[in-house]
């Protein structure tokens, strides 16, 4: 015990952290010129030297036409050539997918057998009509379906779109619709802490709502424990084994061609259709995987997010296929069948990297150093964590009770948007900060700013920006270059400097030492255990509840998924205000979104705190949430509410 007792207290007192000696001495990146060389523009053709190219590029960036910018311009490339078809020569035989199911089956991909399953199903979504350009979208859990769907679509030059499996039906159609796609591949179930969960009646769900006539593949993962028999459906298994053998030419595509598409939330109720490209963004997932991650082609490399989220395309598909290593996959939940099922993932297959999350970092916390303690851990080299900043406590006992004080943590700040990481330390370079992302990674430029535009001093919390463009920013929303220029790029960009400004709605400290320290999201965009939800789209599946007149959603603090939905609804007359009716409101928001949108609290009131130009007053909403000081409520039209909703709240 005074052991612990006595690491806390040291740890407590270190605020500086320098990478380990015996990662420094293997590491991807040493040079610390890296920085300097990637003040041109041309430094990033070493990202792209890290793929294979049909015929590389005339122009590095293209900026005649701001901000659509254009990268390795004239360059042609297929995602599974490189993903794949190119390691058979020297890897065909090594570990490509190591998938573990939620039961304890497995399933191994070798780059040999996972590229004769790409061209299988590459050959089956031919036959059924897919051409180069045509949205494919795929609705799937963590199975290894997911990811040789997504590669057998980019081997025919159809972008994906994959749609989180925990989303709604409702979410499903929205997004089929908003990408015009007529091919969607779905399973019919999956397991969650053991029971098998019915996927496909919400997919047909989804269905009804589609425009257009739909071909739908079902991948048969529960065999006969499933809810639903697939019926009209065409079954994945079926037209893999049809074209047994099939080999297809993979089509050459140009650097600017989409290779997916992937929706997120933004200040309004629409999903965003964020545009990713073939060679700008495969380029920098690759290459932020090696100089970030420190991938090696020996490696097992463990990123625990899931695949329907940027993170898993980026770092657990492209980035680490296109380096030729081994990356596993994990279908269940960190708690079954016990509290240590990472653990002994990791024990298991000598786990070199994990990336993950600060909610579960902070959920590992609170079950107790006991479970990691019974596993042998000693295989990992480095540490990852994404999607919300990370308190310097839980970065703390991440990196002693996980890494054993000998793996560097990369505490990686970036978005759906951008692609691939932004900032954060370069491992074996950098000296580490707990709490602060780190510095902007060689090639990216980013400050902190204020309303105006102009640089805030250190220490003082601002606007998060970038100045330059990087390979693997989004190019446009689907269909909607003027809401993508609206939602990223109008608010800093101040004409007389002349010069295009990249907004991610982030705020942001700086450090003396250039280090950011992100603060969180300024704009109507909640952070659920690392997952970004609108709070106008959750608000809007409230109001479309029968019996409710408005209602108002914002953030309050949760100790472990950062941050939870609360929503503080008014009813129509005549509505009463029942336990039931509750429930009715959080099944909505189920139903429309998916089960992480759900309410932590519904809140009932007579009114919402309104300003006298009739806006909500969202923040003194937060405030009462978290139970903290309310300030000033003098600008109110309706002070005597505020009190009455706290009361209620306490009440709750
Ligand atoms: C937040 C996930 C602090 C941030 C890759 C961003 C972070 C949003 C970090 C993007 C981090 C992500 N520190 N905040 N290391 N990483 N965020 O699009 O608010 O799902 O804007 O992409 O997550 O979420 P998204």
């Amino acid at each position: 015990m005074t052991e612990e007792v006595e690491l806390e207290a040291r740890l407590e007192a270190q605020d500086t952290f320098e990478p380990p000696e015996s990662f420094v001495e293997q590491a991807n990146i040493t040079d610390e010129g890296i920085y300097e060389e990637f003040e041109e523009p041309e430094a990033w053709e070493r990202a792209a030297e890290l793929l294979t190219w049909d015929s590389s590029w005339d122009e590095v960036l293209n900026d005649d036409n701001e901000p659509f910018y254009e990268w390795f311009v004239g360059g042609e490339l297929n995602a599974s050539t490189n993903c794949v078809d190119r390691h058979l020569d020297e890897r065909g035989d090594e570990v490509a997918i190591e998938w573990v199911g939620e039961l304890g089956e497995t399933r191994t991909y070798t780059y040999e057998t996972l590229h004769r399953e790409v061209n299988e199903f590459a050959a089956a979504l031919r036959e059924q009509g897919v051409e180069a350009d045509d949205v494919v979208t795929l609705y799937l859990p963590m199975i290894p379906e997911l990811p040789i769907a997504m590669l057998a679509c980019a081997r025919i030059g159809a972008p994906h779109a994959v749609v989180f499996g925990g989303f709604s039906a409702e979410a499903l159609a929205e997004r089929m619709n908003a990408a015009n796609s007529s091919l969607l591949v779905t399973c019919d179930g999956y397991y969650r802490r053991g029971d098998p969960l019915d996927h496909l009646s919400k997919a047909r769900k989804g269905l009804e709502d589609v425009d257009g006539d739909v071909t739908t593949v079902v991948v048969d993962r529960l065999g006969d424990d499933a809810a639903s028999e697939i019926e009209d459906e065409l079954v994945y298994g079926d037209l893999v084994e049809a074209h047994a053998g099939a080999s297809v030419e993979p089509v050459a595509r140009d650097a600017e061609d989409m290779l997916f598409l992937m929706y997120t939330s933004g200040t309004t109720g629409t999903p965003k259709g964020v545009k990713h490209t073939t060679g700008g963004y495969l380029s920098y997932a690759a290459w932020t995987a090696h100089a970030v991650l420190d991938i090696k082609p020996e490696d097992t490399y463990w990123c625990s997010a899931d695949i329907g989220w940027i993170t898993g395309h980026s770092y657990i598909v492209y980035g680490p296929l296109a380096l030729g290593t081994t990356t596993l996959m994990y279908e269940g939940t960190p708690d079954y069948p016990e509290k240590d099922r990472l653990w002994q993932i990791v024990d298991e297959y000598d786990v070199t990297q994990l990336y993950t999350a600060p909610t579960a970092i902070r959920a590992f916390m609170k079950w107790g150093t006991e479970y990691p303690e019974g596993h042998d851990l000693s295989s990992l080299r480095l540490l990852g964590t994404v999607g919300e900043p990370i308190n310097p406590r839980a970065w703390k006992w991440y990196y002693t009770h996980i890494g054993n004080e000998e793996c560097p943590v990369v505490d990686t700040w970036w978005q759906t948007e951008t692609g691939g990481m932004m900032i954060t330390t370069l491992p074996a370079l950098n000296t580490m900060k707990p709490g602060s992302a780190g510095p902007p990674l060689p090639g990216i430029s980013a400050d902190v700013v204020d309303a105006r535009g102009d640089p805030v001093e250190a220490g003082r919390a601002g606007y998060l920006v970038v100045n330059q463009p990087w390979p693997g920013m989004l190019r446009t929303l689907y269909k909607n270059d003027e809401r993508f220029i609206d939602e990223y790029w109008d608010e800093y960009s101040i004409p007389e400097r002349d010069q295009w400004v990249y907004s991610p709605e982030d705020g942001a400290k700086l450090d003396d030492d250039g280090y950011i320290t992100v603060l969180g999201r300024v704009d109507d965009v909640l952070n659920v255990s690392g997952h970004r939800l609108g709070t106008m789209e959750i608000e809007s599946a409230i109001v479309g509840v029968e019996g409710v007149a408005e209602a108002a959603v914002v953030g309050g603090k949760h100790e472990m998924k950062g941050e939870a939905v609360y929503a503080y609804v008014i009813t129509e007359e005549g509505q009463e205000e029942t336990e039931e009716f509750r429930a009715e409101i959080v099944e909505a928001v189920d139903e429309t979104i998916g089960p992480i949108a759900r309410p932590e609290a519904v809140v009932f009131t007579p009114e919402l705190p309104k300003t006298r130009s009739g806006k909500i007053m969202r923040r003194l909403l937060e405030n009462i949430a978290n139970d903290e000081e309310v300030g000033n409520t003098s600008t109110l039209r309706n002070p005597e509410i505020v009190e009455e909703i706290q009361q209620k709240v306490r009440e709750e």
